[in-house]
């Protein structure tokens, strides 16, 4: 396939956060065109995104239904190739499951769903069509989050024993804080949790991609602190985790003052790691027999890992928006080959509703431990 990737976006209309995140990603790698979207529920509005990218406005549908229609109305030659989904999460699998029915790969924000009942569904349907989905869980696309991975699987840090992550965030932390966080905290468009499906879900994530072992069992206390609020600003997991390790996952959204504070520690028998998103490029290695050690992005001795992932050399800052542009890269490279490839996808996303859902329970109910 000699020719670029074509690509259709539903959400990210005028003042929304992540869909301009997707744009700049997509375009990072020089293999994707966006050629078609519904950019908000807004027609008006939704031109206004379509005419500042020049896209053909035939192409700007008035809304997801009719884009899948129109598409399909195409010469296959001219259609999508993939659909970029980044609505509220109400959304993610209603128009996962039209794309898809259609022939259509997609690629999801997160969470993939509103249940893990419905995640399943769309698992379903991706695996009688042959088709592709990526989940967009970017974290996994940093290099140094890379590295990290290939340590662990490497033996580096021997046994797992702990695993402690902390997301904190202090935008949510006053009760106005805007239309963004207004639909987050709505269980009709955010689901059944608030600050755990939208940060805790990262953590998550992050912590089965890098250490390779999976979380069995939660036992979560959920909180709300801000009057009102129908969901969760706030909750700690405790976790015990396959081959015997424990863990923690920290997750606020009213931690006053805190920027995306995403730190992920590890210790193992032999050795422990630690990742601070704030500082992405750096991975901190720790032992008891020698002096802390600091790998940074960009140099030989770092690793293939990263190097993979990179693309400027060491001292030229890389981020959040190169690291969806990896996963984005992956994904091309997916469809370009009809294979899928490694980025996150549906197992994921029916592993991280499983995960929400047995959170929710836990902090709702009596019991202890609850399995995942
Ligand atoms: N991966 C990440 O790091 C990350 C970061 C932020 C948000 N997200 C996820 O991305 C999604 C969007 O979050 P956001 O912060 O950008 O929200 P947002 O409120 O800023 O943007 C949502 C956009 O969707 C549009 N929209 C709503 N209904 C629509 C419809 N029926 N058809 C077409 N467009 C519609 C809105 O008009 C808006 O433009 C959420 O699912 C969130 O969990 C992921």
């Amino acid at each position: 396939m000699k020719r670029k990737i074509r690509m259709g976006m539903i959400g990210g209309g005028p003042g929304a956060f992540i869909g301009e995140v997707h744009r700049i990603a997509a375009r990072m790698g020089g293999q994707i065109d966006l050629v078609a979207g519904v950019f908000g529920r807004d027609p008006k509005k939704s031109r206004e995104i379509a005419d500042s990218l020049f896209l053909c406005p035939d192409r700007c549908y008035a809304d997801y239904a009719s884009m899948v229609a129109g598409e399909l109305g195409l010469p296959v030659n001219e259609r999508i190739d993939f659909v970029c989904i980044c609505t509220p999460n109400h959304l993610h699998f209603p128009v996962s499951k039209a794309f898809l029915e259609a022939g259509f790969h997609v690629l999801c924000e997160k969470p993939v769903a509103m249940s893990s009942a419905e995640a399943l569904a769309l698992q379903k349907i991706i695996e009688s069509k042959g088709l592709l989905f990526c989940l967009m869980h970017n974290y996994s696309g940093y290099p140094m989050i890379q590295q990290a991975r290939q340590a662990i699987a490497d033996g580096m840090l021997g046994r797992l024993r702990k695993i402690n992550v902390e997301y904190s965030l202090g935008w949510l932390a006053a009760p106005n804080a805007g239309k963004q966080a207004s639909w987050r905290v709505d269980p009709k468009q955010a689901g059944i949790s608030g600050c755990m499906a939208d940060i805790g879900t990262h953590a998550q994530h992050l912590i089965e991609h890098v250490t390779g072992l999976k979380i069995l069992q939660i036992s979560a206390d959920l909180s709300t602190f801000v009057e009102g609020r129908a969901l969760d600003d706030d909750g700690s997991v405790m976790m015990r985790l396959s081959d015997g390790a424990r863990g923690v996952i920290f997750a606020s959204e009213v931690a006053t003052g805190e920027e995306n504070n995403f730190i992920l520690k590890i210790y193992g028998d032999k050795a422990a790691l630690e990742w601070r998103q704030q500082t992405p490029e750096e991975l901190i290695i720790r032992s008891n027999d020698a002096p802390m050690q600091i790998l940074r992005r960009g140099w030989p001795g770092t690793g293939e890992a990263a190097a993979k992932f990179s693309r400027l050399p060491a001292g030229h800052p890389e981020g959040f928006i190169e690291a969806f542009a990896n996963i984005y890269d992956a994904f091309v490279e997916a469809i370009r080959s009809g294979k899928p490839g490694d980025y996150p996808g549906i197992e994921e996303g029916v592993s991280e509703m499983r995960f929400l859902e047995a959170v929710v329970a836990n902090s709702n109910g009596n019991e202890k431990w609850t399995n995942i």
